[in-house]
This record gives structure tokens, C-alpha cells and sequence, in this order.
């Protein structure tokens, strides 16, 4: 397993930013509070920290432990955990790799609204009034170019590797991101119709609570952890052999949540307080309206409550969260890079173009057939895929590795890991606990 060339991220910290990097993006900011607002509020919440804690944490940590024990891309890190089944580890490797497309082709329109969002204030400001109406209303068009705009950057970054692109994109940008949020939290509780925002946010309803709530909660826990599509994995491969798995993956899933926290902090209070200012946010029956496109009509509308400095804020606000999606995506976009350059020892540059523009082109397919792709993309790779990929690396980690493999692995790190109570729970809990909770929340659903 010796492959001393290997990038590795430079810092322990440079680490945390960039695996904190690809877990915050629109999950956080579109998927969750989406999500929040379209079922029922607190419930959803509540149930959501209960899937990331029970069930996303542990298997991060199993996703983080087999790329860095692999020290390679997922096909071949997989395989080595695999026993004498290698096969299996292959097959999921590459299922793995198409789930992270996958996700990469919807994940770069949503990214291109948020660029939209972001330079159309500026153009109204300057007098292009026509060019800023087409990049706020909804075509194919747009959708098509404003997806080519977040997609070229994507390519370009990681093209240049790990310590150079990766790392260096994803440092600094949290502190910002995450006093913004702060601010716009604070202004946005101030307006009138907010305390019912709020209230739907906090105080559970019971009635809301259906078996496909707790699929989504569980879908949108995996999404916004980056889980069960290889990414983690490949980002374990880059990781020191002296970090500590279980504390780097606590970090990452803290700050993660912390920011979908704040996110739904901004925006379901910001959602009643657009509708107090005329703009329609749910039917006459309650259902949301337009749920995909929900964040790009209640975010727009704050700003416009604040004048003359909404728009320098609302500029900010989607320039980071512009970046934030980039260090999602290029974290999507390494796994079939890294598998290119090392599987057909292709160089970095050759395999990120022409896995980029197959990418682009099925990103532009669903921009065409939106109506009957997208909303399924979605579904098919997050709702199902990552939560049982995610679990079926978790069943290849505790069934087909050795145990004591696992622990030779995970104590570089931390030598007293062995001691732990730690170390008594985790393999016995992703092995028999996790497969019967996602059974059951599965089977909830089915029956
Ligand atoms: N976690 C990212 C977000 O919340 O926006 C999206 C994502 C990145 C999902 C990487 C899956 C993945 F492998």
C-alpha cells in the first residue's frame, strides 16, 4: 500500500477546511432549509440532528478510515478493505464514483442560480436592467449558461491538485461565511413576520411526523455530510496518518451542521417575512411553492428590504456561498479525477477535462428535460443512493476488514483509541446497529 508520492493536505487544519469545505454548500443552504420549510419545520430539524449524530457521524468516520488506510482512489481503497471479496469493493467503488456524477450534474445548476443571484443586483445597479430580469427569471437559457459559469472554475480548480487548489480554496472562507450568517440572522429576527418563522423552526408539530420525513431527514443528513459517494473516502486518502479520525470527523460534522443550523435560522424566518412583504411562499392547501427555486425568491427579497446596502450584502452573501459550492463541488468532481489518473494513469490535466465535459454534458440534459430529470436526479442519488452506498461501505468495513486492521488504522492517530469507549461501540454499532436503523427507516417508508 506504500505510494509515498501521494498529495496530502499540508495541515491537519487544511484538512478540516476542506473536508468542512465540500460538506458545506447547498446542502446547507438550499437542500436543508427546502427541506425544513417543506416539511413542517422543527420536526424535520430535529430529526435531521438525529440522523446526523446516529447515523451520518459513524459512517464518516468508516468512509474517512478506509481512504486513508487505502491511500488511494475509492476502486482501489475499497478493494483493499474488501478481504477476499475485491470484487465487491470495485463494484462500490464505481457505483460510488457515478453517484458522485451524478449528484455533480444537478449540484452545478443550483450553483449557476447562485451565481445569477449574485451579479444580477450589480447589473440593475449599473443600468442593465434587461440582462439582470433574464438572470433572475427562470429559462433554459440561463439555466445552460449560468451553469457553464460555475462549471469552467469547478474544472479549472481541480486541475490543480489537492494542496494548491482544494486547500488553498477552502481556507478562510468559514469565518466570513459564518459571521455574515450571523448578521443576516440578527436583521432578518428584527422584521415584522419573522417570530413565525422562527416558531415553525423551534417549536415541533407533532403531525408532521410521516415515514417519508424521516427519509428525507436521513437523505439530506448523507448529502450534507458529502457521505456514501466517495468523496470522504478520497479525502481520507490525502489525510495524515496522524490525525485523529473520530475528533477530524466530529469537526467536520459539527461545523457542517452548525452552518445548515444557522442557514434555516436565516431562512424560515426570512420566508414569513417575504411573504408579510406580498411575495407567495405556500399554496392556499400550505404546500410549498416552487420548492427548488424557494431560497432564490426569499433571499433576494431580504436584500431588497435593506436599501442600498442589501445589495453589497446579498453580493457577499452569494459570492460565499458561490465559493462554498465550489469547494463542494470540486470535491465531487476529484473522485472520477482521481480514479482517472491513477486506475488509467492518465495525467490530472487530461482526465479533469474530459470527465468534466461528460459531466457538463449530463448537466445539460437535465437543463433541457428539467421538469422530468431534475426533481428525480435528486431523489435517485441523495434520498437513495448516498444513504445506502453510505451504508454499504460501513457493511464492507465491518464485515469483510479485519477488526484489528480497523484499529491498527484508526490508532495512528490516536494511540489510546484502543482504550476508549469509543473504539468498544463504533465497529459493533456500523456493523449490526446502523444496517437495522436504516432498515427500519426504509422499511417505515415501504410499508
Ligand atoms: N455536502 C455538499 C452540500 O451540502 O452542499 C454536497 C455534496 C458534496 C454531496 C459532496 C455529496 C458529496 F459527495
Amino acid at each position: 500500500m506504500a505510494n509515498t508520492q501521494r498529495a496530502q493536505f499540508s495541515s491537519r487544519l487544511g484538512f478540516i477546511l476542506a473536508a468542512a469545505g465540500s460538506a458545506i454548500g447547498l446542502g446547507n443552504i438550499w437542500g436543508f432549509p427546502t427541506q425544513t420549510a417543506s416539511n413542517g419545520g422543527a420536526v424535520f430539524l430535529f430529526i435531521y440532528l438525529l440522523m446526523v449524530f446516529v447515523l451520518a457521524y459513524p459512517l464518516l468516520i468508516a468512509e474517512l478510515t478506509i481512504g486513508r488506510y487505502g491511500n488511494a482512489n475509492p476502486v482501489r481503497s475499497l478493494s483493499a478493505v474488501s478481504g477476499g471479496q475485491k470484487w465487491i469493493g470495485r463494484l462500490l467503488g464505481l457505483v460510488g464514483l457515478l453517484g458522485a456524477t451524478g449528484i455533480l450534474s444537478f449540484y452545478t445548476i443550483v450553483a449557476g442560480w447562485l451565481v445569477g443571484y449574485m451579479v444580477s443586483p450589480l447589473l440593475a445597479l449599473t443600468g442593465f436592467t434587461d440582462a439582470a430580469a433574464w438572470l433572475e427569471s427562470f429559462s433554459e437559457t440561463r439555466n445552460l449558461a449560468l451553469m457553464l459559469c460555475f462549471m469552467v472554475p469547478t474544472i479549472l480548480v481541480v486541475r490543480n491538485g489537492i494542496a494548491n487548489g482544494i486547500e488553498r480554496w477552502s481556507s478562510r472562507l468559514m469565518p466570513v461565511l459564518f459571521l455574515l450568517f450571523v448578521i443576516m440572522v440578527i436583521y432578518i429576527l428584527f422584521q415584522p413576520g419573522a417570530m413565525e418563522g422562527l416558531k415553525m423552526y423551534l417549536i415541533p408539530d407533532m403531525s408532521h411526523l410521516s415515514p417519508g420525513l424521516v427519509v428525507s431527514a436521513m437523505g439530506q443528513a448523507f448529502f450534507s455530510l458529502s457521505l456514501g459517494v466517495c468523496v470522504m473516502m478520497v479525502y481520507g486518502s490525502y489525510l495524515s496518518k496522524t490525525a485523529n479520525i473520530p475528533k477530524t470527523a466530529a469537526q467536520v460534522a459539527l461545523l457542517d451542521t452548525g452552518i445548515a443550523f444557522i442557514a434555516g435560522l436565516l431562512i424560515m424566518p426570512a420566508m414569513f417575512v417575504a411573504q408579510h412583504n406580498g411575495v407567495a411562499i405556500y399554496s392556499e392547501a400550505g404546500a410549498l411553492l416552487s420548492s427548488d427555486t424557494l431560497v432564490f425568491s426569499v433571499l433576494p427579497a431580504m436584500f431588497d428590504t435593506m436599501g442600498t446596502a442589501g445589495i453589497f450584502i446579498g453580493f457577499a452573501f452569494f459570492l460565499l456561498m458561490v465559493i462554498a459550492a465550489l469547494t463542494s463541488a470540486i470535491s465531487l468532481l476529484e473522485v472520477p479525477v482521481a480514479c482517472a489518473t491513477e486506475e488509467f494513469r492518465q495525467s490530472r490535466e487530461k482526465a479533469v477535462w474530459w470527465i468534466g465535459g461528460l459531466i457538463t454534458i449530463a448537466s445539460a440534459v437535465i437543463v433541457y428535460n428539467f421538469g422530468d430529470l431534475f426533481g428525480l436526479v435528486v431523489t435517485v442519488t441523495t434520498e437513495y443512493a448516498q444513504p445506502i452506498l453510505g451504508l454499504l461501505f460501513a457493511l464492507v468495513a465491518g464485515w469483510l476488514w479485519h477488526r484489528n486492521e480497523i484499529l491498527k488504522e484508526l490508532v495512528q492517530g490516536s494511540p489510546e483509541l484502543g482504550e476508549t469507549w469509543f473504539w468498544k461501540i463504533w465497529p459493533g454499532y456500523v456493523r449490526v446497529i446502523c444496517p437495522i436503523l436504516m432498515l427500519l427507516v426504509f422499511g417505515w417508508d415501504w410499508i
